[in-house]
């Protein structure tokens, strides 16, 4: 009755877990979401035209804008080659669909965002490793450079300027993802890889998820010559074109003098979060669980002393008000056991001490009993 790519279809484990988060009582470590209180105030005065039907490609002053920002990373990305896409998600939807057949490779780091993974998998991916300092053995290479999802580590310059060769020389299509580079807390070289590239195929894109609004469901991605025509294509026959009335909203929000006052406040807000979250962690973690604190991005990456699977442990973990995600659902094929991807941007700081101190006492209790658990 149905496609043969059903036959892959796995249910998002974000989504899952999302589905229990709306209990009053719940700690909330799992979702990569933005702060309750650093969402812009709504104040909606439409002009008719954002309730019409708009361009594939995007509304043209929005695009105009993302291109001069873009500019400014380096990337040759003229208005022309600017879209707007329902989400950085569909972005990962739009490409799969262009490269990707049952049995294609596609290099990915180990582990990334799971999202990525889904999809690629869902159109029939063959994941090979990413590894920044060799070429990729696959038509396509995915990364999350900046910050990355989950492990928030920022790529180095060397291994930026060493992928994006490799991209060119190999005949390797980039497709990087980025959308948490507005959120940086330290230094961190972030010019684009697809910015060192000089000629060669690649799609960058980004989100408005992390610094405005996720709910609006809004991203972009510019592309080299030879596949935006291609992506233009597909989304049409997706959706149309991305939400007209988002669009307006934020292209009035980014094009305000406050701006970048608004990207400033956030990396304040979320760095001040990020250093709570740490030293809530070394009070409850220590010697538990191994990590490194992140430069920029929403999660922390924890490594646990004793490899449990951390699958088994968050059923518990619910049971007990805490959620967090799964480290093992991160990985593209053999899952690394005792990781866990924390989000340290949600929960206010009484939250964080009851939730970290929750997980630390499941974690002492329980790492018998998850023991072992096998790795399928
Ligand atoms: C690496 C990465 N790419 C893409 C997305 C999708 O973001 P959105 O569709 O909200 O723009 C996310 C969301 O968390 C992400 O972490």
């Amino acid at each position: 009755m149905f496609s043969r790519r059903i036959g892959s279809l796995r249910p998002s484990p974000i989504r899952e877990i999302l589905s229990v988060l709306d209990r009053p009582d719940m700690v909330s470590f799992a979702g990569g979401l933005p702060a309750p209180e650093m969402l812009p105030p709504l104040s909606l005065s439409a002009a008719p035209t954002s309730l019409q039907y708009g361009p594939s490609e995007g509304d043209p002053e929005l695009r105009a804008v993302v291109s001069e920002q873009l500019r400014i990373l380096g990337l040759d990305a003229p208005t022309e080659r600017v879209m707007i896409l329902s989400g950085s998600q569909q972005g990962i939807d739009l490409v799969a669909k262009l490269f990707v057949d049952p049995g294609t490779p596609v290099a990915v780091e180990s582990p990334t965002y799971l999202a990525a993974l889904q999809v690629f998998r869902l159109y029939g991916a063959d994941f090979t490793s990413l590894n920044w300092n060799n070429a990729p053995m696959a038509p396509l290479a995915y990364v999350v450079p900046t910050f990355a999802n989950p492990t928030g580590r920022c790529a180095t310059d060397d291994e930026r300027d060493s992928l994006a060769r490799a991209c060119q020389d190999g005949g390797v299509t980039l497709f990087e993802d980025d959308p948490y580079r507005e959120l940086a807390y330290g230094p961190c070289d972030r010019k684009p890889v697809a910015a060192r590239m000089h000629g060669g195929s690649w799609v960058y894109q980004g989100s408005f998820s992390k610094t405005f609004a996720p709910g609006l469901r809004l991203g972009f991605l510019a592309a080299s010559e030879d596949l935006f025509p291609s992506l233009v294509i597909l989304k049409q026959a997706v959706d149309l074109h991305s939400s007209t009335l988002s669009q307006q909203l934020v292209r009035s929000a980014i094009t305000d003098p406050s701006w970048s006052n608004r990207l400033d406040e956030l990396a304040s807000f979320y760095r001040k979060r990020r250093d709570g979250f740490d030293a809530a962690l070394h009070r409850h973690l220590d010697g538990l669980a191994e990590w490194e604190t992140p430069a920029g991005g929403l999660f922390f990456w924890l490594r646990l002393t004793r490899p449990v699977d951390t699958r088994a442990l968050l059923a518990a973990a619910i049971d007990r008000g805490v959620a967090f995600m799964p480290g093992e659902e991160f990985f593209p094929d053999r899952p690394q056991l005792g990781t866990m991807r924390l989000n340290f941007s949600h929960a206010d700081a009484d939250a964080t001490e009851r939730g970290l101190r929750t997980l630390a006492q499941l974690l002492r209790d329980g790492t018998e009993k998850h023991e072992g658990v096998s790795n399928t």
